[in-house]
């Protein structure tokens, strides 16, 4: 695992201000857990009291539009997120490029956006089970990733997190074997080092999303390049985020 895990909560479309309890359960408790980089992304209406409880844990938003403002009716940009408290935005998640249709060259352009913003971006990528079970899937990702990465992006090591998420792990309670993710990870490293170079390439953090919940963590997070975890069902309680962060904060510990 990375010199410092990167564990991040992405509620969805979850969470109205009954779930500040959670967060701030959370941050109070990544108080004591330095060891592990702790984040949350909530609904776009909860980044600001987040954001407000947080003293510990970064906040990140879920998406962003790629323009700076105008009449784009119920979109929100980068820099309204960065205003509200965000340091990063989640782009390019597969039910964004589902619900909605995103493609690489979009994705790309919020990327630039959010950057533009001062902000960091958090870039998924992943494989359907039909291009898994065609042998496909580390070619799609690593294309995948190269056309969605900024093309203005040119300090990874700050400002770039990518999140493998394979669409059939994700909310699934299916995840990969370890040694399929430590594939897809080192694939994903060689694409990052091709695009930015030994040195920026290496030290981009990648992080393995898809049904990781406090039982499974331990093991998902040990497996070769990962970095730590985007998390999606298991963050909407502190109770069961903290059994994942723990669970890092564990691993850490453990001699090499
Ligand atoms: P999940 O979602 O943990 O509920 O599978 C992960 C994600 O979509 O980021």
């Amino acid at each position: 695992m990375a010199e410092r895990p990167y564990i991040v909560g992405n509620w969805k479309m979850n969470g109205t201000r009954a779930m500040l309890s959670q967060a701030r359960a959370i941050d109070r408790a990544a108080q004591n857990l330095m060891k592990v980089e702790v984040a949350l992304a909530p609904p776009y209406t909860l980044i600001h009291p987040v954001h407000r409880e947080a003293e510990q844990i970064g906040v990140g938003a879920q998406d962003c539009h790629a323009g700076n403002e105008g009449a784009h009716t119920g979109d929100i940009s980068a820099g309204m997120v960065a205003d509200a408290g965000a340091k990063f935005v989640i782009l390019g998640h597969s039910e964004r490029r589902q619900d909605h249709g995103e493609s690489n060259a979009l994705v790309s352009v919020k990327g630039a956006a959010a950057l533009e913003a001062g902000m960091r971006v958090i870039l998924c990528v992943g494989e359907s089970e039909e291009t898994r079970d065609a042998g496909k899937a580390e070619n799609f990702v690593t294309r995948q990733l190269k056309a969605s990465i900024p093309e203005s992006l040119d300090n990874p090591e700050e400002s770039l997190t990518v999140a493998y998420e394979p669409i059939w792990a994700i909310g699934t309670g299916r995840t990969p074997t370890v040694d399929d993710i430590g594939a897809m990870h080192r694939a994903i490293r060689a694409t990052l080092v091709e695009r930015f170079g030994e040195e920026g390439g290496a030290q981009v953090r990648i992080l393995y999303g898809g049904s990781v919940n406090p039982d499974n963590a331990r093991e998902l997070l040990a497996a070769d390049e990962v970095g730590g975890a985007l998390v999606g069902g298991a963050s909407l309680t502190a109770e069961s985020f903290l059994g994942i962060v723990i669970a890092a904060a564990e691993l850490q510990d453990q001699p090499a």
